[in-house]
């Protein structure tokens, strides 16, 4: 089997996974040179210049140190088609809004169009690597639309699913735990597949590179995502329970945490899983599910799902229900909307949801996040349905925690940021209505205190407090 040698990339799609995973390949791997290109011409020009589109700590300096060199980031997405040995494909995957499938299958319109351009502008033997999140038997149907539609381009197809959690992503990019790539078991299939070893094995100890069949690899991107919400909604469950008999949660988390066969991590109770990835990959698991005739499967996982909501609408009930049922033009002060802390990203947010509720019950939301802006809580918010009408009379923007909670009856914690942990909780009471509702979505808070200084507190999965 003859070696491939790689000496440029391009990536189409330069948003959370594609910027940040082309980043951590340049600076790993200084004789590539990699184009990270995307239609959307603001983003483009957001990443050449001071202000990177994704905020992720660590990704600046990287792309500081790298772009101009090896790094280039451009709309000129058919020129890096046609020069690059490797095109990942990167493009996002939401869920589907309409016709078939709406509301649970992905929709592959952008895979399908980055799949186009590829076929028509590729020429001589690519490697096309899927890293988006996608139901499985994406590979064979960019397969298909590239042999279809392309003249004299030769193409094999990984797939690559990426693992990075976002706020942590240039950690993760740095020292995975594994790195997962399928492909076709043919001569040419485990050619590609070796190809795009050797691409990671600039940094990656090659025992955690694990090579599959294609199926197996995009079918392990759904399943890792569906078993760690799991966990997060099973948690959530027993939150509920906890607050109902006595038993506090993160003492029930850590104590089964340290069975090694259980585990530490993602035993969190929170006011509810957010991000890009989990909903969308459990509803595609689901959908698969139905699809291939197994719905007691489709409907296992889809009460992580059930959970995750109940968990998010338990939350906004209880501070309507503690503003004596009415949060009718009663300032509400929330701290946090990012779905994380040290990331500017809202998709699937709860604080989003949370803040959805408040705003329809006629609640004046004053938010302070330290990194989303005005505009993006706006057209998430838009997203889930909320009227231009109420966000402008309702909706505010503040700079600060203090700010937000001045005049304030409630105030609730939604994204656990490290500088939430540490406020001069005093200073908040003292600017706050009284009583004055301290809800904890994500139990980062220093409760006592909390209670000492006179505060209602109410935290997941805490009973007495
Ligand atoms: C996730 C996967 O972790 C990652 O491997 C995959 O590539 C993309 O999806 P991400 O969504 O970026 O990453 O962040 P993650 O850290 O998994 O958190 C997802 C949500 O779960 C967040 O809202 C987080 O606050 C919540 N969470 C996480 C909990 O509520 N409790 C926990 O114990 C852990
Ligand atoms: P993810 O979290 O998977 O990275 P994002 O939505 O942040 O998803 O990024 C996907 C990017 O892909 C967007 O910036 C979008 O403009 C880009 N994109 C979508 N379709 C195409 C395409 N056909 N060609 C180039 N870029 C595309």
């Amino acid at each position: 089997m003859s070696k491939i040698k790689i000496n440029r990339i391009c990536c189409i799609g330069a948003g959370y996974v594609g910027g940040p995973t082309m980043a951590m390949i340049a600076e790993k791997c200084p004789h590539i040179r990699v184009d990270v290109v995307d239609i959307n011409e603001a983003r483009i020009a957001a990443w050449n210049s001071s202000t990177l589109p994704v905020y992720e700590p660590g990704l600046g300096e990287i792309v500081e140190r790298n772009r101009g060199k090896n790094l280039f980031f451009s709309t000129g997405v058919e020129d890096a088609i046609r020069d690059a040995d490797i095109i990942f494909v990167s493009v996002g995957t939401p869920t589907k809004s309409y016709g078939l499938g709406a509301g649970r299958a992905a929709d592959l319109c952008y895979i399908e169009s980055s799949a186009r351009m590829i076929a028509e502008h590729a020429k001589g033997p690519k490697i096309i690597v899927e890293k988006s999140t996608i139901p499985v038997r994406t590979a064979q149907a960019i397969a298909t639309i590239l042999d279809a539609n392309s003249i004299d381009g030769q193409f094999q197809v990984l797939s690559n699913p990426e693992f990075l959690a976002e706020g942590t992503a240039m950690e993760d990019l740095a020292k995975p735990d594994r790195i997962l790539i399928g492909g076709e078991q043919t001569e040419e299939g485990l050619a590609a597949i070796e190809a795009l070893v050797s691409v990671y094995a600039h940094w990656v100890e090659k025992t955690n590179i694990i090579t599959t069949n294609l199926w197996s690899s995009e079918l392990s991107k759904l399943v890792a995502n569906a078993f760690l919400a799991q966990r997060i909604s099973s948690i959530n469950s027993i939150s509920a329970l906890c607050e109902e008999t006595g038993a506090d949660v993160d003492e029930v988390a850590r104590a089964i945490g340290m069975d090694s066969r259980i585990g530490p991590k993602f035993l969190k109770a929170s006011v509810g899983f957010g991000g890009s990835c989990f909903q969308k990959d459990v509803l595609n698991l689901v959908y698969l599910c139905e699809q291939f005739g197994l719905p007691e499967a489709a409907e296992y996982w889809d009460q992580v799902l059930q959970v995750n909501d109940w968990q998010k609408k338990r939350f906004s009930t209880k501070i309507v229900q503690s503003l004596f049922n009415t949060a009718m033009n009663k300032r509400v002060a929330v701290l946090g909307y990012a779905f994380k802390k040290d990331t500017n990203d809202t998709r699937e947010t709860a604080s989003g949801y949370v803040c959805r509720d408040l705003l329809i019950e006629g609640a004046q939301v004053a938010v302070y996040d330290p990194q989303v802006s005005l505009q993006g809580m706006k057209e998430h918010l838009i997203y889930l349905g909320v009227s231009e009408d109420i966000l402008e009379k309702q909706l505010v923007s503040c700079d600060s925690a203090l700010e937000a909670a001045k005049g304030a009856h409630a105030i609730a914690v939604l994204t656990e940021w490290d500088e939430f942990k540490t406020l001069d909780y005093a200073a908040v009471y003292d600017s706050m209505l009284k009583p004055a509702q301290f809800f904890d979505g994500r139990n980062v808070c220093p409760h006592k205190d909390l209670k000492e200084l006179g505060f209602d507190l109410y935290a997941i999965g805490k009973s007495d407090s």
